[in-house]
């Protein structure tokens, strides 16, 4: 008998996994946010069930339907870092990984307006603009991996971040990815290069997939859903054999 759609080789496996752009109020009305669309992390959410994981899809802003329960995924929506922080900490235990996809703001305004900021009216001279500080978010990917070297436990769910980058002055996409793999301490990093019309709402992008220790592999340029069965190959690797 043929059997139609993809392996089962996540079968039974608990997958965590984020999307999205984190949404940082500034008042009732308005945020900090980002050019994430979500789209890379809904398709690895849809990918993993179909390959017959759990999945639970902590969901920032997104700009494409979410996958349903019905598609064998969880959604648990939120808006800021702080809230995704609450939602991915209180999860991972029990999960067999965590898969990071979620574009996390790095900075948040310091205070929230509980009213609608207005601009002041002392007449037609009268240009002046409010400064916003901002204040650092907690790295919930680094807050993962320093609660498992606290207590190393092999049950700890294995960990895989993405990063987003521009090459610059001080180096290349790939050199930035790197040195980002050595500090964030996660057991692989999907380094996707990023740029206004580049990977991000786009439904091509090209990764590479890095592992300690391991050669590192390009994949695209390709479909969001075909790099994310790339990153789900890479992630049966790491997971310990059941
Ligand atoms: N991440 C996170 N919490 C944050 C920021 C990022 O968990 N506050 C996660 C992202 O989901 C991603 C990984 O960390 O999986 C890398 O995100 P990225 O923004 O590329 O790296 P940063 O460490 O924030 O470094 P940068 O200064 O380059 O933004
Ligand atoms: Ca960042």
């Amino acid at each position: 008998r043929r059997v139609d759609g993809p392996a089962q080789d996540l079968l039974g496996r608990r997958v965590l996994m984020s999307a999205g752009g984190t949404r940082e109020a500034l008042d009732p009305v308005r945020y900090l946010g980002n050019r994430s669309s979500g789209k890379q992390g809904v398709a690895l959410a849809r990918a993993a069930a179909q390959r017959g994981a759990h999945v639970t899809l902590v969901a920032a802003s997104v700009e494409v339907p979410l996958p349903t329960a019905a598609e064998g995924v969880d959604v648990v929506r939120v808006e800021s870092a702080l809230e995704l922080e609450t939602a991915v900490h209180e999860r991972a235990p029990e999960h067999d990984a965590v898969v990071m996809a979620a574009a996390v703001a790095d900075f948040r305004p310091a205070s929230y307006a509980g009213s609608k900021i207005k601009k002041s009216h002392d007449g037609p001279q009268d240009d002046s603009a409010p400064s916003i500080t901002l204040v650092r978010n907690p790295d919930v990917l680094a807050g993962l991996v320093a609660s498992r070297a606290a207590s190393p436990d092999p049950t700890s769910p294995v960990v895989v971040g993405f990063a987003a980058e521009t090459g610059d002055d001080e180096g290349s996409v790939l050199e930035h990815g790197r040195a980002k793999l050595a500090r964030k301490g996660c057991d692989a990093l999907v380094v996707n290069e990023v740029g206004v019309g580049v990977t991000f709402g786009q439904d091509t992008s090209t990764v590479h997939l890095l592992r300690p220790g391991h050669p590192e592999r390009t994949v695209g340029p390709a479909d969001k859903s075909v790099l994310a069965h790339a990153v789900l190959d890479l992630l049966l690797e790491l997971l310990p054999a059941t």
